[in-house]
């Protein structure tokens, strides 16, 4: 039977080399559009779509996530005394009652798919969507709603966020080749654009079966010397079914400069 999906898994344990210097004490995922850093669009998106369980990968230079998750006592009482009651909603607001934030640290950077990997003990045997903070999307609802819209239609399986990008960008990305249905039936990180199977480009927005870990762990390295997400989805689909989705909205590749 088809489960509510609970756990939104947020891999923020990337080096972020394209951003230096502002990311050698800071994490990429707090870079701020605005007045919210990129991981606060994520919990939101992840929170309307029904997660309460927040599970974040974190790696070294990563305490400001925990910081801005958490409770500040002493700023809370400071804009309480001086009257600022808009601010003080803003910030009680970030995690709002009934969601729990959880944090795993992954270690070394051994790559999306072992990011992954390390949320097994808090995720267990149940789907969960895992979102990469520096694709941002644009959109009403979020895409993670729109994706757990269509698993529901689906009655299971996977379901993978997918943008068409021109050829010759397919080696930045994981690409897919579905069939009529939009079912999965290859999954290949980062094709050179004459091996590519075609140009539908996996964004970062995924809701996996719980089956995903045990393909996870037995995977070794591959693109960049890597454990690949892209590797553990193609042995998935072997054994069931994952169904791309074109989104609704428009993505901000907010990992690479111009995108930002
Ligand atoms: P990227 O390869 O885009 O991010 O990983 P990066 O390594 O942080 O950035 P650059 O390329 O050096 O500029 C995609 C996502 O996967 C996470 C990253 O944090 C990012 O959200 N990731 C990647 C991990 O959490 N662990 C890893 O080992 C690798």
């Amino acid at each position: 039977m088809r489960k509510k999906v609970r756990a939104a898994v947020f891999p923020v344990a990337g080096r972020g080399t394209r951003f230096l210097p502002a990311t050698k004490a800071s994490p990429k995922e707090m870079l701020p559009i605005v007045d919210k850093p990129l991981i606060q669009y994520a919990v939101e998106e992840a929170i309307e779509a029904g997660a309460t369980k927040l599970v974040f990968i974190t790696g070294s230079t990563k305490r400001a996530i925990a910081d801005h998750f958490d409770t500040d006592a002493e700023l809370e009482r400071a804009l309480a005394e001086a009257g600022k009651d808009e601010l003080l909603r803003s910030v009680q607001d970030i995690v709002p009652a009934g969601v729990s934030c959880i944090y795993i640290r992954q270690g070394e950077p051994l790559g999306l798919g072992h990011a992954v990997l390390c949320a097994r003990p808090a995720v267990g045997n149940e789907p969960f969507f895992v979102h990469l903070a520096d694709d941002l999307i644009a959109g009403s609802p979020g895409c993670l709603a729109q994706m757990a819209a269509e698993y529901a239609r689906h009655g299971g399986g996977s379901v993978i966020a997918v943008e068409e990008v021109p050829r010759e960008n397919t080696s930045s990305y994981g690409i897919v080749a579905v069939d009529e249905d939009q079912r999965i039936t290859q999954s290949v990180e980062k094709p050179e654009p004459e091996k590519a199977p075609s140009t539908l480009a996996v964004v970062g927005r995924y809701l996996l079966s719980g089956d995903i870990f045990d393909k996870l762990e037995n995977i070794g390295a591959g693109a960049g010397n890597e454990i690949q997400l892209t590797d553990g989805i193609a042995d998935l689909l072997q054994e069931q079914p994952a169904y791309a989705y074109s989104f609704s909205g428009k993505r901000y590749d907010c990992g690479n400069k111009l995108g930002y």
